[in-house]
């Protein structure tokens, strides 16, 4: 239909499905503090990572790019208690704006924030032989989306689970001659993907409080 009534939609499931606490909304609204102000996941989309992760059963959680950490807090209160979500920033300004959010949220023991470029921390992730993560949310600097693919696959089991933020860019996705690095960063992916037999695959489109956007969804089976 229309812009407006997309925001409609999304603000009534947002009233009737999503309780947001005062923490939640403090990290949201504080998007503005860093340098990418309204990048952040909306508040259905970030309880649907939440449900994602649960679904999956995620105990270890990887996330690209964590902004001011809204969806950092969604995705930690997913795995409770005994789970961990690490999750790479390349601003030390975001990070810090992170930091604030995460502790007014409660989930600081079970969240490491690694600054610096996303690509050297998940090298040195690799590098350390971690625990395997069960989840994977890329949603960071979107050049580098293969590159966060192919460090995802070296560091998750078979059966984790990846989802990518910003795949349908208004439609701008289907453009093959496109000279945006944005939109080549997310048509490289999607190629990768459909190559490699481990991993299944899908897209959905999404409307809403963010406009017209849509997540991957990938699920590595060996
Ligand atoms: C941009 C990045 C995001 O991850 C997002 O969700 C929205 C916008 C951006 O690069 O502008
Ligand atoms: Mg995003």
């Amino acid at each position: 239909e229309s812009d407006q009534t997309w925001r409609e939609v999304d603000a009534y499931f947002e009233d009737a499905l999503v309780a947001e606490d005062d923490a939640l909304t403090a990290a949201r609204t504080s998007g503005t503090r860093t340098t990418m102000p309204r990048a952040e996941v909306s508040p259905n989309q970030g309880k649907l990572l939440g449900m994602l992760c649960q679904m999956a059963d995620a105990t270890r959680v990887l996330e690209f790019g964590t902004l001011a950490g809204y969806s950092t807090i969604w995705l930690a209160r997913a795995v409770g208690d005994g789970g961990h979500v690490t999750t790479l920033e390349l601003e030390e300004q975001n990070a810090e704006v992170a930091r604030q959010n995460l502790e007014r949220a409660g989930v600081t023991d079970r969240v490491e924030i690694l600054a610096g470029p996303a690509t050297e921390s998940a090298q040195r992730l690799i590098d350390d032989a971690v625990e395997p993560y069960d989840f994977v949310f890329i949603d960071a600097d979107k050049p580098n989306n293969p590159a966060y693919l192919r460090a995802s696959l070296a560091l998750t089991r078979p059966g984790a689970v990846i989802v990518i933020d910003n795949v349908v860019r208004n439609g701008t996705v289907t453009d093959s001659e496109t000279l945006d690095a944005s939109t080549q960063g997310v048509r490289a992916v999607v190629a990768e993907i459909a190559r490699d037999p481990r991993l299944h695959a899908t897209a959905i489109q999404t409307v809403g409080a963010k406009g017209w956007d849509g997540f991957l969804l990938i699920r590595r089976t060996a």
